[in-house]
């Protein structure tokens, strides 16, 4: 397994690998433009794990400047549970740590415990101080 950045020219591969990897609910759906537009601005935000020419894993590293987000945590399904989205969350610090950021933070729904056990072997707790405000636009 490698860990790298992706090329724009994956990105339609990556879209396909989502929509059997990754969780998929209560949240805005992917698109062609709203992936295009992350690479655009962050080339180096979307992290892949790799086999060869297969995609086996991703992780976007959200770098804003200010926080750092965690992002489309996914593992193929015949791939989990060998330390793969273990890897892709330290990928994704040491890129936080490299670019200044002192905290990473991820949003994880309350239903996916499968999610809370990697996050929790990955170090991170739940804030229970605070939730999140959404709005549509
Ligand atoms: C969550 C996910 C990324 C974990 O990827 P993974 O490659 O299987 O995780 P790892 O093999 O690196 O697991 C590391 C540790 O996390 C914990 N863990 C991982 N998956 C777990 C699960 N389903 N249940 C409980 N603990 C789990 C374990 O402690 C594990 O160590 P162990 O295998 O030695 O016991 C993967 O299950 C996935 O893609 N799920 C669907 C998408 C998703 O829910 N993403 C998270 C969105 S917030």
């Amino acid at each position: 397994m490698d860990l790298r950045v992706a090329s724009s020219d994956e990105l339609d591969t990556v879209l396909a690998f989502w929509a059997v990897a990754a969780e998929n609910d209560h949240r805005p759906a992917d698109s062609r433009a709203a992936i295009a537009a992350l690479h655009l601005r962050d080339p180096g935000a979307l992290i892949l794990a790799v086999d060869g020419d297969e995609i086996i894993g991703t992780v976007i590293a959200g770098w804003d400047g200010w926080r750092c987000h965690v992002y489309r945590l996914a593992v193929a399904p015949s791939r989990r549970r060998q330390g793969i989205g273990r890897a892709l969350i330290e990928a994704a610090e040491e890129r936080f740590r490299a670019l200044g950021g002192t905290r990473a933070d991820a949003m994880v729904l309350d239903d996916n415990p499968g999610a809370h056990g990697a996050w929790a072997a990955g170090g991170y707790r739940r804030q229970a101080e605070w939730s999140r405000w959404v709005k549509p636009l």
